[in-house]
């Protein structure tokens, strides 16, 4: 299949819907270094900073990402935490317009367009605006009249490993959940409702996402603590289940942290295939790229991820997701970044975001750059 450019301007995500502990993990130890990242929601580029890394690149070829991951920036910087709860909808508020204008400053004449023609994204709290996250509200609607409210709530409750299982098996996966499940989380309304077709260009054919993801979500809800969870939160309530779980660069501890470093971010707009040009060797002890790849050949693939481990120094990190598509180094590019097989493994097993069915961690070997 022919590769195809893709540019995307309509705000896919105002969330990040990974977890960036597996990040985190793999570039360890951050303090002191340069991460890169793709920005997507701007919470992991975010998250990062709280590992003291001396510089945070984030970018991405959707400028409505870059300009989503920027406001957060700028709302870490300039509001107090209250002022960044109400923006984001973290916290009920009647107030956002004035926020907004307190950022109004700092924002490139574009950005500023941009937000000033979509005033329902700051006016219903940015988070849960984007395409994809309007995509899982419709099916929380549904979810909420399967389930009824009691059983949503009771999946919040404190449970053991073992309370879970039972709770998920005899109470929360009935036959209608299941139904709706597939019915929601299949690749062709994933692609036309949730995503966007480009994300499904390279589709490999297998037929088995809505039953994978149905695994996954298994696990996710049993193996790990659902109330730990922000991502579960997101999917079921549209909100994080209250301020005492919030994602961890939400706390206000966190942003505490923050307020000093986010000048350490910063966020652009560029392609992964050529955003590293003018980056010397080396330049970055770690480079997350969620599932970028996807959206590309196999053949375009294999030929950005030799440019991408030109800028790891020995030692370094790349980490990659794949949501329906496998793409990761193939045996071209295996000599320069190897394939951290166990690692990857075991951050798979506590991925709290769970809709990837892989997350790969490379590490730049000794081979000399090429
Ligand atoms: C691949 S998507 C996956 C989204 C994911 N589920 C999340 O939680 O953000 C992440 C981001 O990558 C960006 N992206 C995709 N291909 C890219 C490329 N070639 N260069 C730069 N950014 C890219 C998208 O615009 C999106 O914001």
């Amino acid at each position: 299949m022919a590769d195809k450019e893709v540019q995307l301007h309509e705000l896919l995500f105002t969330l990040s819907w990974e977890d960036p502990e597996l990040d985190r993990r793999a570039f360890a130890p951050m303090a002191g270094e340069r991460i890169a990242t793709v920005a997507s929601g701007g919470c992991n580029a975010l998250t990062f900073l709280l590992d003291d890394p001396a510089y945070v690149f984030a970018f991405d070829y959707n400028p409505t990402q870059v300009w989503t991951t920027e406001l957060k920036r700028l709302a870490v910087r300039e509001l107090d935490d209250a002022g960044v709860y109400e923006l984001l909808g973290v916290r009920e508020s009647t107030r956002r317009d004035a926020l907004m204008a307190k950022l109004e400053p700092f924002l490139d004449p574009e950005a500023k367009a941009w937000w000033a023609s979509q005033p329902w994204l700051i006016e219903n709290g940015l988070h849960g605006g984007g395409r994809y996250e309007r995509f899982v509200g419709l099916f929380r609607k549904l979810l909420r009249l399967i389930q009824g409210r009691k059983t949503i709530d009771r999946l919040f409750e404190p449970r053991t490993r073992d309370e879970r299982v039972a709770f998920y098996d005899e109470v929360w996966n009935g036959f209608a959940f299941s139904l709706l499940f597939k019915a929601f989380f299949n690749k062709a309304v994933l692609s036309r409702r949730g995503l966007s077709p480009e994300y499904f260009t390279f589709d490999d054919g297998s037929t088995s996402f809505a039953e994978s993801f149905a695994r996954r979500t298994r696990h996710a809800l049993t193996e790990i603590d659902v109330r730990d969870n922000p991502f579960v939160a997101q999917y079921v309530l549209g909100r994080y289940l209250d301020e005492e779980h919030l994602p961890e660069w939400l706390r206000p501890e966190s942003l505490a942290i923050l307020r000093e470093r986010v000048d350490r971010l910063e966020v652009r707009q560029g392609d992964v295939r050529t955003v590293f040009d003018d980056d010397e060797d080396g330049a970055y002890r770690g480079v997350c790229l969620s599932n970028v790849f996807e959206l590309m050949s196999e053949a375009q693939t294999a030929e950005v991820l030799p440019r991408v481990a030109r800028v790891v120094p020995r030692g370094g990190r790349v980490t990659l997701r794949n949501l329906m598509v496998p793409r990761g180094v193939d045996d071209s590019t295996a000599h320069l970044l190897h394939h951290e097989v166990e690692l990857s493994r075991e951050l798979q097993q506590q991925d709290r975001s769970f809709v990837y069915r892989a997350c790969h961690v490379y590490t730049r070997t000794e081979a000399a750059h090429e």
